[in-house]
């Protein structure tokens, strides 16, 4: 059985007191909830207090990117043993936003899943397609591709420890949520592949999450799909209520 594991991409929000009183907000509410595994991701400046406010909470910190080389001359970079230093268990890798704003691709990706795995982070590496790739009915290529260039390398042990999520980039931010059916069709196509590549009992356990506008209403019917693990949550996770919505509504 997969455990579901919800969490939260804060993504470039908050300022210090509303970081640690969503924290603080989220481990009160949270307390005793053990069904399913809950994470939150703030921007990387507020990973510390974050942290501090989660303590002893059954929350986990990560964050939403970081860099691939190990300590140095890299001006501006965060690098995996920095999260690890500050409890971080989860680094977001790949995000949508990354590769179509930052220009990642998943050659870079593919370096941070390996520096994040080596520093003993849990790498949520996600793939999704455009609008307009649905459109073309290129989906499946275009999660295949980003699948097989993010994980290159990837060893069958380390595969197993790897979260992914499947966040179609039409979906995310814009309310266009995917119905349950075109979700699981995409995670099930997937976890295929990850069959195809690593066999069927390493794609057993893989996680692989949904996200793209993700709220308390939509959560049950899209977690409820056999392929889908859990949620990336961005909009719905800045919210104490919104974000325990989702959890109370898969738990
Ligand atoms: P959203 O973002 O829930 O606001 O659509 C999801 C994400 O980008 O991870």
């Amino acid at each position: 059985m997969r455990r579901l594991l919800i969490a939260g991409n804060w993504k470039m929000n908050m300022k210090l007191d509303s970081a640690k009183a969503l924290a603080s907000g989220l481990k009160e509410a949270a307390a005793g909830i053990t069904e399913v595994d809950i994470a939150v991701c703030p921007p990387s400046v507020y990973i510390a207090p974050v942290a501090e406010a989660l303590a002893g909470s059954n929350i986990a910190c990560g964050a939403q990117n970081a860099y691939f080389e190990k300590a140095g001359a890299f001006t501006g970079e965060v690098e995996m043993a920095m999260l690890t230093d500050l409890g971080c268990k989860y680094v977001i890798l790949g995000h949508s936003e990354r590769r179509h704003i930052m220009g990642e691709s998943s050659e870079l990706v593919n370096l941070k899943v390996h520096a994040a795995l080596k520093a003993g982070l849990i790498p949520i590496v996600c793939v999704g397609e455009l609008l307009k790739e649905r459109e073309a009915g290129v989906t499946d290529l275009v999660n295949r591709r980003q699948f097989d260039g993010s994980f290159s390398g990837v060893s069958a042990e380390d595969m197993k420890k790897c979260v992914i999520a499947y966040e179609p980039v039409w979906a995310i931010g814009t309310g266009k949520v995917a119905t349950p059916d075109q979700a699981q069709e995409v995670h099930a196509n997937l976890r295929a592949l990850i069959a195809e590549r690593y066999g069927k009992e390493v794609a057993d356990v893989v996680r692989i999450q949904y996200g793209g506008s993700v709220k308390a209403e939509n959560a049950k019917d899209l977690l409820g799909q056999s392929d889908i693990d859990g949620a990336l949550v961005g909009g719905a996770s800045l919210k104490v209520d919104a974000f325990m919505g989702i959890i109370n509504a898969v738990k």
